[in-house]
């Protein structure tokens, strides 16, 4: 399974933070915001990874995670020149994705909490697999519509007039007819290659699978400045009280066995003196 982080786009809702730097790197508490998704790919046993971004910003990921080998894992990176939609990335990513399946994740989606739903989605071999999570503001999302026997039965992209309150979060799981699939569709009205166009001919096929996940997990908003400041202070409040990190990805490296002991007490001696570095070697000591 490959994996693709989508971290570009203009983040004008997010301006002046956005002006200089891109929103995936806006802080959330003690990190920034494209750690998330990257330990989510991690935590799903993907370690083959590509970063898309403008140009502009892939030198800034590139500072961030290099090629990744202190992490166990591989990044690469690729540039879209133009936020021309979110299904774009299995253009952009057609020769890394080769003959595999492939996870996509946009770049400022945060999950919390248990990730069983992360996890069946991968073992599926065929087809796609997309979520559906409960919101109150369904007109900003895709929205999934399910029948009284629970299976979805029509896709739309920010409805006005929304069929139901699932929202479809932005972790997407593919087989490799995706790039097929991709390469077939027509830019929107607004001018995009939409994921959801994508997700409508895998239910058209019958091959799309939408598993609901339930209240046990925080899918968080990062659109806007509250949005910012409530997951900081949603993961300030989970690591106070549990002294342990959320989407610490050296941290993660180590747990999945990526990297063995002597890697990560190497990753550890490269961060400076901190309190992230000191977390690194209680955890070691532990
Ligand atoms: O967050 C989930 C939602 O993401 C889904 O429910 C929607 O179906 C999906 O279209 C998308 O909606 P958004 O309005 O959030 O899409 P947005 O254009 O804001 O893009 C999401 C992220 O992807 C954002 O961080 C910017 C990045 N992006 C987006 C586009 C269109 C790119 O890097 N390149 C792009 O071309």
């Amino acid at each position: 399974m490959k994996g693709i982080i989508l971290a570009g786009g203009s983040g004008s809702r997010l301006y002046p933070i956005t002006k200089v730097y891109s929103k995936q790197l806006a802080l959330i508490y003690d990190k920034p915001l494209i750690y998330f998704p990257l330990s989510m790919l991690m935590l799903g046993g993907i370690r083959d990874v590509l970063i898309i971004s403008n140009k502009e910003t892939i030198p800034l990921y590139e500072q961030l995670f290099q090629d990744g080998a202190h992490l166990g894992i591989s990044i690469r990176y690729a540039v879209q020149d133009a936020p021309n939609g979110i299904a774009q990335s299995f253009l952009i990513g057609e020769e890394f994705i080769g003959s595999d399946p492939v996870t996509l994740i946009l770049g400022d989606n945060i999950f919390y909490g248990s990730m069983e739903y992360f996890h069946d989605a991968l073992k599926r071999p065929v087809g796609a697999t997309i979520f559906g999570y409960h919101v109150t503001d369904p007109e900003r999302y895709g929205i999934v519509e399910f029948n009284k026997q629970g299976q979805a039965i029509s896709i739309e992209e920010k409805p006005e007039h929304p069929k139901s309150n699932y929202a479809v979060p932005g972790l997407y799981v593919y087989d490799n007819r995706v790039i097929e699939i991709s390469k077939n569709l027509k830019p929107s009205p607004r001018g995009e290659l939409e994921i959801t166009d994508v997700n409508k001919e895998y239910l058209l096929q019958g091959q799309l699978h939408v598993q609901k996940i339930g209240r046990g997990v925080a899918w968080l908003d990062t659109g806007t400045p509250e949005a910012l400041l409530q997951a900081a202070n949603f993961f300030g409040v989970i690591e106070a009280r549990q002294g342990l990190k959320v989407g610490c990805v050296e941290e993660i490296a180590y747990n999945m066995k990526f990297v063995d002991d002597a890697g990560f007490d190497r990753l550890i001696r490269s961060i400076p003196q901190s309190l992230y570095r000191s977390y690194l070697e209680k955890i070691e000591r532990e």
